[in-house]
């Protein structure tokens, strides 16, 4: 596995994988890998074949973070990411450097309109148009023909996958599931933070999925009924506070009137001082 820092050396070796016609698979990450990261990794490995090539960045992208968040204190631990890259089958990690990715001066966004409004793009404001930015640059800089993205994070998937319709990218993007800790709990890098005591209230956003699959599977709600019956089951755990639950349709995140089969759940919860987020399908 080779590790490249410069912004400048990727894109040039990207520019020769196109020319070779080589098949290039991308999985953007910000580190600290876990489980689900790695089974991007195995994704990307499988849309490239054999002989493709897997591309794994990481980069704490600091255009996503808002002024009172986690950026600076986001956890990161380089040497054994890399390690997990190599045994994961990557054949290049992509490691830029703040100074190399945005000039000092940098004031070209990209952003996205509609999808970005509410849910994440409500309570954390700029951020998504610090995601689409940050991944359009690296589509430039790694040229993939797929890019693999984590269910875990929806809207953000929804919202990479609009850019790419809408910007033109010659980007195939693939959604893979999302990767859950025995008792649930989706893998993040955030769950870091977790305290054990909070660590054993987290599953509740997981218990909340299932509560509200199994309660629109009897019968329809309307969505302020689901929505009141999920902030009850959180406010169970003496360390959790609803930020959001969202119904909506999958298909253009519009808000949904009825909780019913097809509809989708996103939510969002502040654990302690760590904000979690999960979804599924109704
Ligand atoms: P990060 O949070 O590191 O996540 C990188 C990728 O891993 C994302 O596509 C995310 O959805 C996926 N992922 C995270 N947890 C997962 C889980 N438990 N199961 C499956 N996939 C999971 O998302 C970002 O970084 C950044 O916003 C990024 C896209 C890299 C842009 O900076």
């Amino acid at each position: 596995m080779r590790v490249i820092a410069s912004v400048a050396v990727q894109q040039r070796l990207a520019r020769k994988w196109r020319a070779a016609g080589s098949k290039v698979a991308f999985v953007p990450t910000m580190g600290f890998l876990h489980d689900g990261h790695l089974s991007l990794i195995r994704r990307a490995r499988r849309a490239a074949g054999p002989k493709g090539i897997v591309v794994v960045s990481i980069y704490v992208n600091p255009t996503q973070f808002g002024p009172g968040e986690d950026f600076s204190k986001y956890p990161r631990d380089l040497p054994r990411d890399a390690a997990l890259c190599r045994a994961g089958g990557a054949d290049v990690l992509f490691t830029p450097a703040n100074t190399d990715m945005y000039a000092r001066d940098a004031s070209a966004y990209v952003s996205e309109e509609r999808l970005a409004q509410r849910m994440e793009g409500a309570s954390r404001p700029h951020h998504f148009r610090g995601v689409a930015t940050v991944v359009a640059k690296l589509f430039n800089l790694v040229l993939p023909d797929v890019a693999i993205f984590g269910a875990k994070d929806f809207q953000q998937a929804a919202l990479i996958q609009r850019m790419v319709r809408d910007l033109n990218f010659p980007v195939k993007i693939i959604v893979a599931p999302t990767v859950r800790a025995s008792d649930g709990l989706a893998l993040s890098s955030r769950n870091k933070y977790l305290s054990p005591e909070e660590r054993c209230q987290a599953p509740i956003l997981f218990l909340a999925l299932q509560t509200a699959q199994a309660a629109v599977a009897r019968r329809p709600l309307p969505r302020a009924a689901l929505q009141k019956k999920i902030q009850r089951l959180i406010a169970t755990q003496p360390a959790a506070r609803l930020d959001y639950a969202e119904i909506f349709d999958p298909a253009t995140l519009e808000p949904a009137p009825v909780a019913q089969p097809g509809a989708h759940l996103a939510l969002a919860v502040w654990i302690g001082r760590t904000r979690l987020i999960d979804n599924a399908p109704l």
